[in-house]
């Protein structure tokens, strides 16, 4: 039976959770509109038409919810602060109010004995920023730099942990290539571009950081995912390989001083060589404290030449008969280590976070409990998982699980429940599901 103990007495466990996704009071307190406020009332974009105006409700609950995490058993939490609630037009005003809220919830914090990770940005742009842009446009370094800068300043002396970005390949993938997440855009010129701004914001961050917080233990968190070929032929493994480059190597090599991956594949390629001359490499370059991981599936590709660019296409899970989770993404613990070991065979990660994993399960709330056995197995397979990539010498200091409690999970609404308590989205009601229980007997041992 796996205990916390076998982790070692200095590992991080926390929760993580995200501003957009849990703090509701989006158009008050002087808070601007973010690009979320915005895609989630164009109709269609999100299931069930879906709104993030309440949310959890967690602007008006933090000081119960941080509570929650104390009696879990968690020593972090993580969350992130809202670029529009701080900056209302995405740089110059400062909203006061704003300011207050984030004192309050690390305050509230460190009063419960709890160790706050702060996420400077988790996808919730400025809409001010997006009409002129948002991430394909140059100007975003300068207002993303600006909003950095106020964020060390203020709370850098109370607060030591930084994340700089959630998931970059998550944001302009979706965001800026497929079109189903906030801002909506398409097309490979605008992800490139983002791609491009984003991973100078990285690294920009990481430095801002760095000057501003004294002591700081500064990361930034990649989305990762074995890529399986479907078979061993060359095209599939070729499919393979791009689909690697873009999903796990497109933001970490920059960082790393390695420049933009892609060799072999002409369209990387192409935009790997006018974006890393030795001025681009330089600046895209950052010593990160750690490296944040984040792991919910690996995917197995096909070739599939219908496939503009890429060329490849995901099977799911569920057409090969493997477990799935409600999100219908594969539960495989063996690729979680081996994705943890491809990351951490690059020389220069110092060390790794598994800064967010967990599952969505359709949990039904019966009786006033929610026995959630499926993702307590979940999460056994996978920090055993953890343990195994430890036990071989792999650095990695800490675990949040994701996510404390149910909440707006982007384009799925609030139908895809990820968290170790069940929110009723309507009452407000928070009930500990039999994971959270599991956590706290866990956390003890
Ligand atoms: C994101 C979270 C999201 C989770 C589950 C991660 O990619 O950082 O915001 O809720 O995945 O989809």
């Amino acid at each position: 039976m796996i205990k916390a103990s076998d982790f070692g007495s200095d590992f991080s466990w926390g929760v993580a959770t995200a501003a957009a996704q849990i703090e509701g009071a989006s158009d008050q307190y002087g808070k601007g509109p973010s690009i979320w406020d915005t895609f989630s009332k164009r109709s269609g974009k999100i299931k069930k038409g879906h709104q993030l105006v309440t949310a959890c409700d967690f602007y008006h609950r933090y000081h119960e919810d941080i509570a929650l995490v104390k009696l879990l058993g968690f020593s972090v939490f993580r969350f992130s602060i809202s670029w529009p609630r701080l900056l209302p037009y995405g740089d110059g005003l400062v909203n006061e109010e704003g300011i207050r809220f984030y004192h309050n919830v690390i305050d509230e914090c460190l009063e419960q004995g709890l160790t706050p990770y702060i996420t400077l940005y988790h996808w919730d742009l400025p809409q001010a920023l997006e009409d002129e842009g948002g991430w394909t446009a140059f100007g975003i370094n300068t207002a993303f730099n600006a909003f950095v800068s106020v964020c060390a300043k203020t709370y850098g002396d109370k607060v030591k942990n930084w994340l700089v970005l959630n998931e970059p390949f998550g944001f302009t993938s979706l965001g800026y290539m497929l079109g189903v997440h906030a801002p909506g855009k398409t097309g490979l010129t605008n992800f490139f571009s983002a791609v491009h701004h984003t991973a100078i914001a990285q690294a920009d961050g990481g430095r801002i950081l760095r000057a501003e917080v004294s002591g700081a233990n500064i990361g930034t968190t990649y989305s990762c995912s074995e890529v399986i070929p479907y078979t061993q032929s060359d095209a599939d493994v070729l499919a393979a390989s791009r689909v690697d480059c873009l999903m796990n190597r497109l933001f970490i090599e920059p960082a790393l001083g390695l420049g933009y991956p892609g060799e072999e594949w002409e369209v990387m390629e192409k935009f790997s060589i006018s974006h890393s001359t030795w001025r681009h490499t330089e600046r895209l370059t950052f010593d990160f404290d750690f490296i944040g991981l984040q792991n919910y599936f690996p995917l197995t590709v096909k070739y599939n030449g219908f496939i503009p660019v890429l060329q490849a296409w995901e099977v799911k899970a569920k057409s090969m008969k493997k477990p799935h989770t409600a999100m219908g993404w594969e539960v495989n613990a063996d690729s979680f280590y081996r994705i943890i070991k491809q990351f951490a065979s690059y020389p220069k990660i110092k060390n790794l976070m598994i800064t967010e994993n967990g599952a969505a399960y359709q949990d039904k709330l019966i009786g006033g409990t929610v026995d959630d056995q499926e993702r307590i197995e979940y999460f056994k397979l996978y920090l055993a998982a953890v343990l195994k990539a430890k036990g071989e010498g792999m650095n990695i200091t800490g675990y949040m699980a994701w996510t404390l409690m149910d909440n707006f999970e982007w384009a799925e609404g609030y139908n895809a429940r990820f968290g170790l308590v069940y929110n009723d989205f309507k009452t407000q009601q928070r009930t500990i599901k039999s994971s959270g229980y599991w956590w706290q007997d866990f956390l003890k041992k």
